[in-house]
């Protein structure tokens, strides 16, 4: 897949304020002189920010890192997970395509994006609040078929679920993120058989589910207000430790 920058581009990019103060705090994890090894976090929050990763954003963070345009430029094109194109305002879909969940009705999943987003991956939606893609492996093939939205999995899909999920979030909702089937998390359908010890009725989601749900945030476009800034290897003085 040829990966280049997108026709149209924005005039320039800025981070925000709360992202200019993370952006800059990345940096300093890094020997002077050493600046350049920030690139692929830099680059990632100005893709939050903006839901793709434009042409000025680019050379906004190669400035910032006292690159060369054209280094921002190899690392944000060689990377799969960087979107040269602009993704939808509401949400952007990541079908896992691989062997488990190909087995397990990927397909399907994406015959309901193509049916409800758009007949071809990367491509808005007509009213551009969504689009997709399929990708590769996201680690959670116990819970095939899945997807990606936004910043959560949606695991143990069916066509039916997915397509639910669309509807919900078109509707401004954000549906609870983790296996879809009532599984708590990748033991076996029939339930645990092994470490039962550790399971408790009260608790309803796993970990993972539970911190998606507890931040909130999901589907939003991180805008750096979501998280305090943490920078734990700098003091207070701003200085870095030992
Ligand atoms: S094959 Fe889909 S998550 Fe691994």
């Amino acid at each position: 897949m040829l990966r280049r920058l997108h026709p149209e581009q924005p005039d320039s990019f800025e981070f925000t304020e709360a992202n200019l103060a993370w952006a800059k705090e990345q940096i300093t994890k890094y020997p002077a002189g050493r600046q350049a090894s920030a690139i692929i976090p830099l680059l990632w929050r100005a893709q939050e920010q903006e839901g793709w990763l434009t042409r000025p954003a680019i050379e906004y963070v190669s400035e910032m890192l006292g690159m060369a345009y054209i280094r921002g430029l190899e690392v944000a094109t060689f990377y799969f997970m960087f979107q040269l194109q602009p993704t939808g305002s509401v949400a952007h879909i990541q079908i896992c395509g691989t062997t488990s969940c190909m087995i397990c009705g990927a397909e399907d999943l994406m015959a309901v994006c193509r049916d409800k987003i758009s007949a071809k991956p990367h491509t808005l939606s007509e009213d551009g609040r969504f689009s997709w893609e399929e990708v590769e492996c996201l680690g959670a093939c116990t819970n095939a078929p899945m997807a990606q939205i936004g910043k959560d999995y949606y695991e143990d899909l069916t066509a039916e679920k997915l397509g639910a999920l669309l509807d919900a979030l078109d509707k401004g909702e954000v549906p609870q993120p983790g296996p879809q089937n009532g599984r708590f998390a990748s033991e076996p359908l029939g339930g645990a058989t092994t470490l039962t010890e550790y399971t408790n009725a009260s608790i309803k989601m796993n970990a993972s589910a539970q911190l998606a749900e507890d931040i909130g945030d999901t589907v939003k476009r991180i805008d750096g207000t979501e998280v305090p800034l943490a920078a734990p290897w700098t003091d207070q003085a701003g200085t870095r430790g030992a």
